[in-house]
């Protein structure tokens, strides 16, 4: 079967990147800016750092901040009435994967109106037309939601976070910029930063893995790898490391899916509204144990990606435990606890277990998992 590689039309990287989003707005001939950020980048000024520029080039914007971390229905459908009125003629999406996931959400519905229940979109959304144009300028170095065909929105209602892929949400621009994340805490650079290898991983194993998306997901292991723990202390090659690095894996998995690790967060994000991040980074281990046998060879150059040294040399049963300490190590390293007995309440293992058997990122995963063996998986993590 032909593979299909979907990517941002452009994208700048590195320090400066935003300063080209004015340049580019007017290239384009948009009239007026829909600046979706949430409260906390308002507040600590991250969001300003792109409407200083706006306001410098006398360019007009309207702000719509009504977003929660793991964005839920009633944020979109408040944003898309918000956008109706604003006049706006394009979004910039300024934040983590919450703030972009919203915007492309919003973006979709103004141009596709019969979708504004939200829940429609859920899998491969039966879209007709492009979304309203998108730049979008990450301020974490982890969803690389700037650059993928994924959004991802909580039903608060049902208890349950669900997956829309479409290839009309796709951001036009992307601003990767490193100085927009320079103001992340440790926690929170270390938590998106597993989400990214989790990307990585899960997208270079996953069923429908490639050549392209190899090449973009093995590099981005790599340089999380060597980047994640600098990044955690704001060093500016960590930061650059990371920004970089996330997007390559979005270029990746956005192309050849994810797995079960992924199926796994999203109830813990939906329920105890878990960091994406920090749920990902917990159950990233055992699935790698779990699927070890699925993925094979891949697991050695995953070791190998990940700084192992003498991978060459190692036994099948010795590389794959290579692969899986050094994720564990770097989780430690970072900070990120161990196992899930401070977030899962033992009587939600099934509700979670069902959740992520019908997750659209479980098809993906190397071994078809049955109930029961996501259930073990919670299990041994409590
Ligand atoms: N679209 C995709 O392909 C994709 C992929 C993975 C995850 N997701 C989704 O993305 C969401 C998670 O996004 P996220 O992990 O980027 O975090 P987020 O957008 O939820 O942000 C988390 C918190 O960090 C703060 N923050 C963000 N950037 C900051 C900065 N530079 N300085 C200080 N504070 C900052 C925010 O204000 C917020 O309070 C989840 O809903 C997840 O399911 C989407
Ligand atoms: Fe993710």
């Amino acid at each position: 079967m032909a593979n299909r590689i979907i990517l941002n039309e452009t994208s700048y990287h590195g320090q400066g990147a935003i300063l080209s989003i004015t340049e580019e707005a007017k290239l384009r001939g948009f009239k007026k800016a829909f600046v979706c950020s949430d409260p906390d980048l308002i507040k600590f000024n991250v969001t300003k750092k792109v409407t200083d520029l706006l306001d410098k080039e006398g360019l007009e914007y309207e702000i719509y901040s009504d977003i929660k971390a793991n964005p839920t229905i009633e944020n979109v459908q408040s944003g898309v009435a918000a956008f109706k009125k604003s006049g706006a003629d394009y979004i910039i999406a300024i934040g983590g994967g919450s703030s972009m996931d919203t915007s492309k959400a919003i973006g979709i519905i103004i141009t596709n109106p019969e979708f504004e229940d939200v829940r429609s979109l859920e899998g491969l959304s039966p879209t007709k037309n492009p979304c309203v144009p998108i730049f979008a300028v990450p301020t974490t170095a982890g969803t690389a939601a700037e650059v993928t065909i994924n959004y991802v929105i909580t039903d608060v209602e049902k208890k349950r976070k669900f997956v829309c892929v479409d290839p009309h949400d796709i951001p036009v621009v992307a601003f990767v910029d490193p100085d927009m994340m320079s103001s992340m805490p440790k926690g929170l650079t270390a938590s998106t930063g597993m989400d990214a290898l989790t990307h990585a991983i899960e997208g270079y194993t996953t069923k429908s893995a490639n050549i392209i998306t190899d090449m973009f997901n093995l590099k981005a292991i790599e340089l999380i790898a060597k980047s994640l723990r600098g990044a955690v202390e704001n060093t500016a090659e960590g930061r650059e490391g990371m920004a970089i690095g996330q997007y390559l894996t979005g270029m990746g998995f956005s192309n050849c899916g994810l797995g079960i690790v992924h199926s796994m967060a999203h109830g813990l994000g939906a329920l105890y509204d878990t960091p994406h991040g920090v749920a990902n980074a917990i159950i990233l281990p055992t699935v790698m144990e779990y699927n070890a046998d699925a993925v094979g060879e891949k697991l050695r150059d995953v070791a190998k990606a990940m700084g192992v040294e003498g991978t060459e040399n190692m036994s099948e049963a010795e590389y794959k435990k290579a692969a899986v300490d050094a994720v564990k190590k770097l989780s430690e390293d970072v900070g990120i606890p161990k196992d899930l007995k401070e977030i899962v309440k033992p009587e939600d293992v099934d509700f979670l277990s069902q959740s992520a058997m019908d997750d659209a990122c479980r098809p993906g995963n190397p071994r078809d998992p049955k109930f029961e063996d996501i259930k073990e998986l919670f299990l041994s993590l409590m």
